[in-house]
């Protein structure tokens, strides 16, 4: 083969890796917009619970003029405002692109930023939630693709459990492996032993796709799996047919900045001074 014949095919190569990079940051944010748009329902039902809250606190406010009462409709009223700038900068956060960059970040408010966004789907289709939260485990992490496997966890926890249920979650350091371990347990349907390595192929599903076209692509625990080893973490499954599937997650634990303990950035609600 001539020299400008092997340059050529370089080229060519470089050009292939290039867009095969380019299509598959395409297909991560694909997969992550459409597992945030099967909660669009539950997302916009939240916030118009709160809208209704702070409506009906004004009104309440105008009408009564005493003091007492004026300040208890304020107060509602600012909280039910703090409450849905949450679910905006929740949602904001979730839909960004952050690149590849990695930062320390504290895991429990990554895990708290995503539960902002779900809690109301869990509940519409009766899912307990249990957190356990131990300490404040720090991993140096890309934040937003942490927060799309863990919702996907979460989804597809929820979707196991067309009955109801709970979901155990949990975010604890294990100082031994120095590790930071998420695990989230589901009392749902459970996944034949046989099956088990399989769920985590690209396009494996046994769902069908939703009324809005959402869901069952099989890509979910593909892409949890290639985000989480690209971090160098670990990804496990148990799981109990008829009684339900544990998916545990490792990432290497980092120090805690001198400043750890503050709410995340995206956990704060965003109230513009006029
Ligand atoms: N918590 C769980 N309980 C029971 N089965 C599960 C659970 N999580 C995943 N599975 C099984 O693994 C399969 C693959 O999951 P994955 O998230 O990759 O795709 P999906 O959920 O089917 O599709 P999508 O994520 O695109 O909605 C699911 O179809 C389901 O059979
Ligand atoms: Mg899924």
């Amino acid at each position: 083969m001539s020299a400008g014949n092997l340059e050529h095919l370089e080229q060519e190569v470089g050009r292939l890796r290039t867009e095969n990079d380019d299509l598959r940051r395409q297909l991560v944010q694909m997969q992550k917009m459409s597992a945030v748009g099967s909660l669009a329902s539950s997302i916009t039902h939240e916030f118009n619970n709160v809208l209704t809250t702070i409506i009906n606190y004004a009104k309440m406010g105008l009408r009564h003029k005493d003091v007492g009462t004026r300040e208890k409709a304020f107060d509602k009223i600012l909280s039910a405002g703090h409450r849905a700038s949450k679910i905006t900068t929740g949602m904001l956060s979730y839909a960004r692109t952050q690149g590849e960059r990695r930062e320390l970040s504290d895991l429990v408010a990554v895990v708290e930023d995503v539960l902002v966004l779900v809690e109301k789907d869990l509940q519409m289709h009766r899912v307990r939630l249990q957190t356990d939260f131990v300490g404040r485990p720090f991993a140096m992490v890309n934040a937003n693709q942490i927060q799309q496997v863990v919702l996907n966890l979460i989804v597809n926890a929820r979707q196991a459990m067309e009955n109801g249920g709970t979901l155990y979650l949990s975010v604890r350091p294990n100082e031994e492996t120095s590790m930071a371990e998420i695990s989230l347990r589901d009392t749902g349907c459970g996944i034949p032993a046989d099956k088990l390595r399989e769920i985590f192929e690209p396009f494996y599903t046994t769902k069908q796709a939703d009324q809005q076209g959402q869901g069952g692509t099989g890509l979910g625990l593909a892409l949890c799996r290639e985000i989480i080893e690209a971090h160098k973490g670990r990804i496990r499954v148990e799981s109990a047919v008829g009684k339900g599937t544990t998916f545990t997650l490792k990432l290497a634990l980092a120090h805690a900045p001198a400043t750890a303990g503050a709410p995340s950035v995206a956990a704060l609600p965003v109230v513009k001074a006029s």
